[in-house]
């Protein structure tokens, strides 16, 4: 064969090659920029420490509409030329509005404090940035993840043929996971027409509270609108196993196929923690994929008190697990687990130019061929460090003091009269809201609502929202084993008088109206 020709192009060539300034080359980290590493490095870190050790609230309250006019202003164009003055700059855009999870009125999301081994974890990786797709980019590192995989495997109990990847965080586990189970539901025989017969077929249980990722899961692999079942949950919002079994029978009947159940280790709202060996059990009768989504409740793993709360775990095919809610891991931190290291299989392709083949038969650990993603971080070197410095047990009791935490937090709610306290969470979590008494009453809504802007407007706490059963409610997460009790009784109180105020003034404005 031969190959078509092209008209060159007759430009003259430059007269001499290209150089970079020096001043940029200078920016490479090498041989001959390390004393500068070290100085910017140290500079960032100082930054760092000292808003640590100086805020005094977890947030400033700042609006987009504030911010957005300095971060606009900055011209990416014109470059300061050097950490220092960019580090000032930084403090302006960023460092002085940050939203501060170390602070003990941090209440909302799950986001924990770190531990200081795991910053040094991400210290280290970013410089070296070893990327965890194959092994010529990685080396060691493609040990050190597989070595934390078989360990957080041996932890959940997996058994002999597990394995697993790290990934990106529990929303992309659980992907990983939803794909495996969808593959091992269109077995792989399967003729195109049949499979795509078979695609809106396929349904996927799951709890009332389970989290959102189920849902986006579903939509990326391609599945109906209407794939994912919201099976209700008891009154500790745990998934009833008996109406598990009757979807399973309803769908079978609708000529439907379940693809998975995905039991939650930890709500996102109310930190229940389905019964995993009931599910296991029903799983494995009727031959369904078991997915747990231990995102959350997967400190557990560690916890020296708790971890039976976990029962059954060990059954499922696949498991997530997020060491940045619960291991106190810097974001990104997370992985999917594996009963049967052949279920990865579907999520492997091989590239000439990456991962060919016959590396498998040379036994060349390429981490790319379990993976979704390919360049990919070496987050596991800081769970890697926490476990050297720290160790489970220590993890585990720092997960345990915030869990006991939440329990008196839950306390303190359910015995104010100003609360109401939906119901008791395994984990770290207490939803509640402000329940005005009389004819304030119809305001509760708004008021909870109104509540939780003008905490947040303020700085001095961050609280979380969702809905219960149609109505507004307020959320504690409690994360931070530095958040006491007094952190907690001060902050319901300055809840009690937002929304107190806010009932006061609409009730009396709806009165004068009525009476007008
Ligand atoms: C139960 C549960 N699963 C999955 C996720 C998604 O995890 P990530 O935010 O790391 O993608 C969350 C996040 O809060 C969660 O609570």
């Amino acid at each position: 064969m031969t190959l078509p020709t092209y008209p060159v192009e007759t430009t003259a060539p430059p007269t001499a090659p290209a150089t970079a300034p020096a001043a940029a080359r200078a920016q490479l980290l090498n041989q001959g920029s390390v004393a500068q590493y070290r100085q910017a490095i140290a500079a960032g870190v100082d930054r760092v420490a000292r808003r640590v050790a100086d805020v005094d609230r977890p947030g400033t309250g700042v609006t987009p509409a504030e911010l957005a006019p300095l971060v606009d202003r900055v011209d990416l164009d014109r470059p300061l030329g050097d950490a220092g003055a960019a580090l000032d700059e930084l403090e302006d855009v960023y460092l002085r509005d940050a939203v501060w999870f170390h602070h003990p009125r941090y209440l909302a999301h799950l986001n924990c404090p770190v531990v200081i081994p795991a910053l040094l974890g991400e210290a280290v990786l970013s410089a070296v940035n070893s990327s965890l797709d194959t092994w010529d980019q990685s080396a060691g590192a493609t040990l050190i993840e597989r070595r934390l995989i078989d360990w957080t495997a041996q932890r959940i109990g997996l058994g002999p043929d597990a394995d697993g990847v790290f990934t990106s965080g529990g929303s992309q586990s659980n992907l990983q996971a939803l794909l495996l189970a969808r593959e091992e539901a269109c077995a792989e025989t399967l003729a195109p027409a049949a499979r795509a017969e078979l695609l809106p077929r396929l349904r996927v249980l799951t709890s009332a509270a389970g989290h959102f990722s189920v849902q986006k899961s579903a939509k990326l692999l391609g599945l109906s609108p209407d794939a994912v079942i919201a099976v209700p949950t008891d009154a500790g919002r745990r998934i009833r196993p008996a109406a598990v079994r009757e979807e399973i029978a309803r769908c079978r009947q609708a000529g439907l196929v379940v693809m998975a159940v995905v039991g939650t280790a930890g709500t996102t709202d109310f930190g229940s923690i389905d019964p995993l060996a009931e599910l296991a059990g029903i799983c494995a009768a009727a031959g369904v994929w078991l997915h747990v989504d231990a995102a959350y409740g997967c400190g557990l793993l560690v916890s020296p008190t708790r971890r039976h709360l976990l029962d059954g775990i060990e059954r499922a095919d696949s498991v997530t697990v997020d060491y940045h809610k619960s291991f106190f891991q810097p974001v990104s931190s997370s992985a999917l687990l594996v009963r049967d290291r052949r279920m990865l299989r579907h999520a492997t392709y091989h590239a000439d130019y990456l991962n060919p083949a016959r590396m498998v038969e040379q036994r060349i650990p390429n981490q790319v061929d379990k993976s979704l993603q390919t360049t990919r971080r070496f987050d596991a070197l800081k769970l890697w460090l926490t476990l050297r410095v720290m160790g489970p047990d220590a993890l585990g009791a720092l997960f345990d003091e915030v869990v006991d935490r939440a329990a008196d937090a839950w306390r303190l709610v359910s015995e104010d009269p100003r609360f109401e306290v939906v119901t008791r969470s395994q984990l770290s979590t207490v939803v509640f809201r402000y329940l005005p008494t009389g004819p304030g009453r119809d305001l509760a809504d708004a008021a909870n609502l109104h509540a939780r802007e003008a905490l947040a407007a303020s700085g001095l706490a961050v609280v979380a929202g969702t809905r219960v059963d149609g109505r507004h409610f307020l959320k504690f997460t409690l994360l931070n084993p530095a958040t006491t009790v007094d952190d907690v009784g001060h902050v319901l109180d300055l809840i009690a008088t937002h929304a107190g105020r806010y009932v006061h003034d609409h009730a009396t404005a709806d009165l004068t109206c009525s009476v007008g």
